[in-house]
């Protein structure tokens, strides 16, 4: 290698002149003639003023840099360029970055450079008009961590597009044009903890395209156009611990969809159109400790849902159009490990005011956490028109604390450093009242509702104790009374 070094150097002296042009001036000769003994450039110290590419580096000496900013200022460049060879003029390059400054400057992932930095870690393309990426295109370099490709104009990946890559642990594509996922893009990446996918076309994930994914960490599907999830697609992402699925257009989730993800912990499925919510479909998510569901399409949220999870802490239904929630619903989030502090967000929904949401005032007077008191001190509720109750109607004046419901601080609670703020849609309501404001005994309980609480759990005033019975882990009472009401009926 020292030698070659060399070698070069002395070529490049005797070059310093450029080769006498012959007479006969047909571009191939030339360009031949080009190739087989270039110029020798250090990428590092571009002298020519017409090159289109230009480097800054933190050493300029030759093979001394170390990290290089690369600016692509004209178009035109081809992949046979003289440039990406010379690149071996700073071998030690381990942080490498090309900016793209015009249209049409770069389509291509620059293999021939890649190929020739033995110490490279962090290669980032950013805003080149790079359209697909061919298998093996970052040469199955073995040092190679991190591969930003960040607003391109990707749409294309390839079998093995990502391939051979044995220390890439970040990969981010965010901000492209992908619209489909196949089998095998994604290949023989041991390392590879992290992927971004935001922001790009995506409508369809074919089955097992995260197959060979087994140690990511992390995956980002937000802002794209996904419909469906299926375990099917999900297939191999057995070490996940964060799935982002906001901001797509989901409509439902089926059965099992996620329980191929046996290690999750949070699950964003914010801004979707999820209307409908299968009673299993989080089945297998045993380890699951924070999902988001805010502004969906929610009229109901049964009470099955959550019982297959058993970890989560943070629950957040925010911004859908349930029109009540059962203590039970929530059951096994508030009360499932008291060491740590659970949290369930429900406000911007339009509840109705009324006596099934009493315990919402227990369990904000016995809660010990700030956080959730703050969370239930938000929920807001919808005075029924029917029942028109005189104290009601002067508390609609009240105005509506709408700004809390942005600026809340303690929303990524269980992830705090997470940079993804839901765009909340406000759900502008003047009708609505805090329902802590409201006393509770001015809560209105229609008979048909007191009826119904009566049926399944006694008395409404009861609810209070049905709570602590429900802490402590006694379901007794309830069952109980259904035992009590079938010898009736029957
Ligand atoms: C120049 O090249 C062309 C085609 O390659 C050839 O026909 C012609 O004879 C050459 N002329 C001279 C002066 O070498
Ligand atoms: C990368 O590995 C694949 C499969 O082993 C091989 O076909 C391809 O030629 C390799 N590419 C380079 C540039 O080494
Ligand atoms: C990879 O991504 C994770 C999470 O986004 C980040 O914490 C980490 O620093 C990244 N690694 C590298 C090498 O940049
Ligand atoms: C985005 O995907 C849709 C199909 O889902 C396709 O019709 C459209 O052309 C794609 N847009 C781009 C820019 O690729
Ligand atoms: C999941 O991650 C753990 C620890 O990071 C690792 O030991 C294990 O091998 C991984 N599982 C798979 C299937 O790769």
């Amino acid at each position: 290698m020292e030698q070659m070094t060399k070698y070069l150097i002395i070529i490049a002296s005797l070059l310093t002149v450029k080769p006498t042009e012959s007479k006969n001036d047909t571009k191939p000769k030339i360009d031949r003639r080009y190739y087989q003994m270039p110029i020798f450039i250090n990428v590092c110290d571009i002298v020519d003023r017409r090159s289109k590419v230009h480097c800054y580096c933190d050493s300029n000496k030759l093979k001394l840099a170390t990290r290089a900013d690369c600016w692509i200022f004209s178009g035109g460049l081809t992949e046979d360029d003289a440039i990406w060879p010379s690149f071996s003029s700073q071998s030690e390059i381990e942080h490498l970055m090309f900016n793209v400054r015009t249209d049409d400057a770069l389509t291509f992932i620059p293999a021939k450079a890649i190929v020739r930095l033995d110490k490279l870690k962090y290669l980032s393309i950013q805003f080149g008009t790079i359209k697909r990426i061919p298998p093996y295109a970052f040469t199955n370099s073995s040092t190679v961590r991190q591969i930003v490709l960040k607003s391109n104009k990707i749409t294309n990946l390839d079998k093995h597009s990502f391939s051979q890559l044995m220390m890439l642990s970040n990969l981010s594509l965010d901000d492209n044009l992908i619209s489909e996922l196949k089998r095998d893009v994604f290949f023989n990446l041991p390392n590879l903890h992290v992927l971004h996918l935001s922001n790009n076309n995506l409508s369809l994930l074919h089955e097992g395209c995260f197959k060979h994914l087994n140690n990511l960490i992390e995956l980002r599907l937000d802002v794209n156009y996904i419909s469906v999830v299926t375990k099917e697609m999900l297939e191999g992402l057995e070490n996940l611990s964060r799935l982002n699925l906001r901001n797509n257009k989901l409509t439902m989730i089926g059965n099992l969809a996620f329980s191929e993800l046996w290690g999750l912990k949070e699950l964003m499925l914010d801004n979707n159109a999820i209307e409908y919510i299968s009673e299993r479909a989080f089945g297998g998510l045993i380890q699951l400790r924070k999902l988001t569901l805010s502004g969906n399409k929610l009229t109901s949220f049964y009470e099955d849902i959550l019982e297959d999870i058993r970890s989560l802490i943070v629950l957040d239904l925010r911004d859908n159009l349930l029109t009540t929630i059962s203590y039970e619903t929530i059951r096994p989030v508030v009360e499932n490990d008291k060491s740590l502090s659970s949290v369930v967000y429900l406000d911007g929904n339009p509840l109705s005011c009324n006596c099934r949401l009493s315990w919402i005032y227990t369990l904000r007077n016995e809660t010990k956490d700030s956080t959730l008191r703050h969370a239930l001190e938000k929920i807001t509720c919808l005075s029924d028109t029917k029942d028109s109750d005189r104290s009601l109607n002067d508390q609609i004046e009240e105005p509506v604390d709408n700004s809390n419901l942005l600026a809340d601080d303690n929303y990524e609670y269980y992830d705090k450093n997470s940079e993804d703020t839901v765009e909340k849609v406000n759900n502008e309501n003047s009708k609505a009242i805090k329902l802590t404001d409201l006393p509770l005994e001015e809560l209105p309980c229609p008979k048909e509702i007191m009826q119904s609480i009566e049926e399944s759990y006694g008395h409404p005033i009861q609810n209070e104790i049905r709570l602590k019975a429900f802490s402590n882990g006694v379901r007794i009472l309830p069952n109980l009374i259904i035992i009590v009401l079938m010898v009736i009926i029957l």
